[in-house]
């Protein structure tokens, strides 16, 4: 978003008055339950943050006490100098000697209906048999695994025994091509990848498989490959290469030491959309994240022993693996994990679940909710969600009236909403309401957790006074921050570190209010948000100029009824004119190169696209005309007035 997009959105929801205090029933027996224990966390994770996070540490389990909690500066920081502690001994190991032995860890759910529990000690021996699997298959420490898979318990087995060993994980989350998995497996160079034949969507077979049987043409690293047999659908084994998973888990041992690492053993990278160049492969590192998510976890959601806690994120992004994953288990949290699609075999999948687990904790995105809006209030209505006590919200700003619908219909008045604001960078949430103590207003993330100290700056990198709207920045460093871009150091610096000088900036507009409130408006950079997921316009760009036809693209978000930002891509022809079949063809082109999540939702011809004298596309201009609204942007710099018109005669 523009600086003057900025304030347009500021102009619309400083409208929003409403505030929500939370329940006294649910303030009484909340792990921060005071105005004043918050504001003392915050100040001394401030003013002594090796002091706050040295107190904090003690809630993990390690092989090694550390010898210096932060060393360095933003943006170098290392955390738990000296200390050795492993993140799959903290989420599995650790729980058996108690009575969440036999608590249920992962509450799974096929969509077409078959269930499977594991209990912690069943998630023990499967990690366990599977880290050894991977070691039989030469992964070593420090080895990078891929992961592509659908939502079953065998994603988070491999994940967590990649964790156990020390392998690197890189999880692609299902709904990417061949050619966006070739392209992850190479930058991180992976040894192994684990896939399934199949997932489940909508009663459809999502063929995994093939897509990495695709890839591997294209990614030489990958030595082998683990399937877990999931649909039964056929699938091409290759000898010596390819392996069934079942078959691999009949030989091993239960027995597998985690292995004592160091506190900046990186844990795993997870591929992300920045406004230039291609993904970006964060790495996140051992102590400090799984520090920051285990205890966000319990700030946030107010975990206690017998919540049934259900986060309805794809393990594939960083909600997954930080809040389905690492957060709830380290807890030692009872968790639900689905399959499918929420609307499968009806609009009441979600609910009916819940009611069958009695779940108590539900964290889910604005796009899900603007979903539920549309397909009606009957289908919640059939369910009891009397379970419920808190509900959250993650990827994108909630609109008011969202957040209104989901307050009354989903947590009948009942329960707290805690908008989570934060990043696959950030790793944990950095910004929400704290349940038992916040009072809520819609479409706010209210105040940073203690530890995260945030500013509102302009591009100069002065800080601005309430309802000024500008640039969210950092100024100290937390725990869970990534570490770097995988094999890019330079540019992990330039892209977060240069814009403000000393902070961290990754991309988003927002304002404080007159309480401190801050109201995060959306990305200024070239990264759209689809659906509470990062795309940016640059990759659709080239996916779509790799296509013959192609002369020129520009691709802009524009509002979107249910996906918060739809895709509308301009493109110029090297000759002829465009037609309903060529449309067709480049969104399926484009769906080939980077996956069904990007797919376009329009895409419009233009003889060529309106550029600055220096030759900019003036995106500013696109966005409006893809949005229908009057430009109310200079012109005066545009080469060729005429495109602009040509563009608006187009319109659908
Ligand atoms: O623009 C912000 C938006 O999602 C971006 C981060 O995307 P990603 O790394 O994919 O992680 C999504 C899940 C953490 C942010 O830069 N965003 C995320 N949560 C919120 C949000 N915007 C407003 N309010 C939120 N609660």
């Amino acid at each position: 978003m523009s600086q003057s997009g900025i304030q347009k959105s500021i102009e619309s929801v400083l409208r929003e008055t409403r505030t929500f205090a939370p329940p006294a029933t649910f303030s009484a027996t909340a792990h921060i339950n005071s105005e004043q224990q918050y504001e003392a966390m915050w100040n001394r994770a401030k003013d002594d943050p090796s002091g706050f996070w040295a107190d904090m540490a003690s809630n993990l389990d390690w092989f090694r006490r550390w010898d210096t909690v932060m060393q360095g500066h933003m943006p170098d920081t290392k955390w738990f100098v000296g200390g050795k502690i492993n993140a799959c001994y903290n989420c599995v190991d650790r729980h058996l000697d108690g009575p969440n032995r036999n608590k249920a860890a992962i509450i799974w759910e096929g969509e077409p209906g078959d269930t499977r529990v594991l209990r912690y000690q069943d998630l023990h021996r499967e990690v366990c048999k599977f880290a050894n699997v991977l070691k039989k298959l030469g992964v070593q420490t420090g080895d990078r695994v891929t992961i592509y898979m659908p939502m079953v318990p065998e994603l988070a087995i491999a994940m967590l025994a990649c964790a156990r060993i020390g392998a690197v994980h890189s999880i692609i989350f299902g709904g990417f091509s061949a050619d966006a998995v070739a392209d992850r497996n190479n930058d991180a160079q992976a040894k192994v990848i684990v896939t399934a034949d199949g997932g489940w969507r909508r009663g459809k077979e999502v063929p995994l498989k093939v897509a990495v049987d695709a890839s591997l043409d294209k990614s030489a690293s990958v030595e082998k490959v683990v399937v877990v047999r999931r649909t039964g659908g056929d699938v091409d084994m290759i000898p010596d290469r390819d392996f069934w998973w079942h078959e691999l888990m009949e030989d091993v041992s239960a027995d597998c030491d985690a292995v004592p690492l160091d506190s900046e053993h990186p844990l795993f990278i997870l591929y992300t959309s920045g406004s230039t160049g291609k993904p970006k492969g964060v790495m996140h590192t051992t102590a400090g994240y799984l520090l920051g998510t285990t205890m966000t976890t319990r700030w946030v959601f107010d975990l206690k022993e017998d919540d049934t806690y259900w986060c309805t994120a794809d393990i594939g992004w960083v909600t997954g693996h930080s809040y389905i994953c690492y957060g709830p288990l380290s807890n030692g949290a009872s968790v639900v994990m689905y399959e499918g699609a929420p609307n499968w075999p009806d609009e009441g999948r979600f609910w009916e679940m819940i009611e069958k687990y009695r779940v108590s904790i539900f964290y889910t995105a604005p796009t899900a909710i603007r979903a539920f809006i549309k397909w009606g209030n009957h289908w919640p209505e059939k369910h009891d969600l009397s379970s419920l006590r808190l509900l959250g919200s993650v990827g994108e700003p909630i609109n008011p009236e969202a957040w209104m619908w989901y307050h009354k219909i989903i947590g009948q008045e009942r329960c707290p909403i805690v908008d989570t604001w934060w990043q696959t960078e950030t790793g944990a949430i950095m910004i929400s309401p704290l349940p038992g103590i916040t009072a809520t207003k819609p479409g706010s993330c209210a105040r940073p957790l203690p530890g995260v100290v945030p500013d509102i700056v302009s591009r100069e990198g002065q800080s601005l006074g309430p309802n000024e709207g500008g640039l969210l920045v950092m100024r100290q460093p937390w725990p869970s921050m990534l570490r770097t871009l995988y094999g890019d150091h330079d540019r992990f610096r330039k892209t977060y570190f240069s814009d403000v000088p000393g902070c961290y900036f990754a991309g988003d507009g927002a304002r404080h209010d007159e309480d401190g409130y801050i109201w995060v408006m959306g990305r200024v950079d070239d990264v759209l948000n689809v659906s509470g997921h990062r795309l940016s316009t640059m990759e659709v760009e080239s996916a779509l100029v790799s296509h013959p036809k192609v002369a020129e693209a520009a691709v802009v978000g524009f509002p979107h009824e249910i996906k918060g930002e739809g895709i509308c891509c301009f493109v110029s022809l090297k000759s002829g004119d465009g037609d309903d079949a060529l449309k067709k063809e480049l969104i399926g082109h484009v769906r080939n190169s980077i996956g069904a999540l990007a797919t376009p939702d329009q895409i419009r011809f233009a003889p060529s696209l309106p550029k600055t004298r220096s030759g900019k596309i003036m995106r500013r201009l696109l966005r409006d005309v893809a949005a229908g609204r009057e430009s109310t942007q200079d012109t005066t710099t545009l080469e060729d007035l005429s495109v602009l018109a040509k563009l608006r005669a187009d319109e659908e």
